[in-house]
Formats: C-alpha cells, structure tokens, sequence
C-alpha cells in the first residue's frame, strides 16, 4: 500500500504517531521503519524527524533495519526467567541459527527479546508477530515454526 493510502486512515495527531508508525511498519515487507517512512510521519505531523527518530528508538518494538517476515520476542522478564526462557532463547537460536537481534538468512525469522507479554501464568511465553504462545517448556520448535511460512 502507498504511505499516503497509509496516513489518510489517521488524523495528522500527535496522539495517533505510535499508530501510524506501527502502520508504516507493518506495511514494510521488511518489518522496519526507513529514513523515508521517519521522514514522511515528521511531514504529517508536522515535527521533526529527530522527534520521530526519538519515539522510534525508544520503543523496542520499532526497528530502523530490515528485520524478518516474522518477529519472534522471547519474554525474558522476571517471571518467565524463572521458568527457563533463557534455555527456550538457546534453543530457539539452536534451532533457527541466528543470535539474538540477528534475522535467518531465508529472511522469515528474526529473534528479539521482550518485556513482560502480559501472559505470565503460562510462562515461559512469545510472541511471533501478533500471536502469542506459552507453555514453552519442552515443546517441538519445529512444529510451531513451521506454522509460519
Ligand atoms: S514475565 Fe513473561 S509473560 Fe510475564
């Protein structure tokens, strides 16, 4: 979709700049926010790009490099750190062959960490993009990735 079809859904609000860039983004096949995107979210809402760089670079779930198809956070907040998501993190890497932060070489996976994902009581949980999966103790990776193609 072009960026201008993007900004028409949202009035050109301070309130709605987390929206909009979240709608940039999405609308990245690449999962990412460009010079170009920063630049064009500024001109909306009439700020300047160092603002939107800083809101950008504030929130983890922003990225300024192309990234995945699909973002995988692995919670490593307290709670899950408890239950073992470090070793759900090793085996993740493992099993996809990236560090953290890096992105598989098919370009369909990249791994990230994250805050607390609301879904302690089934810890150690993630996310990939929106879905959110708990329990990880012990599961097959290959059966949830291949959901994900
Ligand atoms: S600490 Fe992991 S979901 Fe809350």
């Amino acid at each position: 979709m072009e960026r201008s079809e993007i900004l028409k859904q949202f009035e050109p609000a301070n309130e709605n700049m987390l929206n909009i860039l979240h709608a940039l983004q999405n609308n990245n096949s690449q999962n990412y926010l460009s010079e170009e995107d920063i630049k064009i979210a500024a001109n909306y809402l009439n700020t300047t790009y160092s603002h939107i760089y800083g809101v950008v670079t504030y929130y983890t779930m922003f990225s300024l490099k192309p990234r995945g198809k699909y973002i995988i956070r692995v919670c490593n907040s307290p709670v899950c750190n408890m239950e073992n998501s470090t070793k759900v993190i090793e085996e993740i890497k493992r099993f996809l062959s990236i560090e953290v932060g890096e992105t598989t070489d098919d370009k369909r996976f990249t791994l990230e960490l994250s805050e607390c994902l609301g879904r302690c009581g089934k810890a150690p949980g993630m996310m990939i993009n929106e879905d959110v999966i708990g329990n990880l103790d012990n599961v097959d990776f290959k059966s949830i990735f291949e959901n994900y193609n």
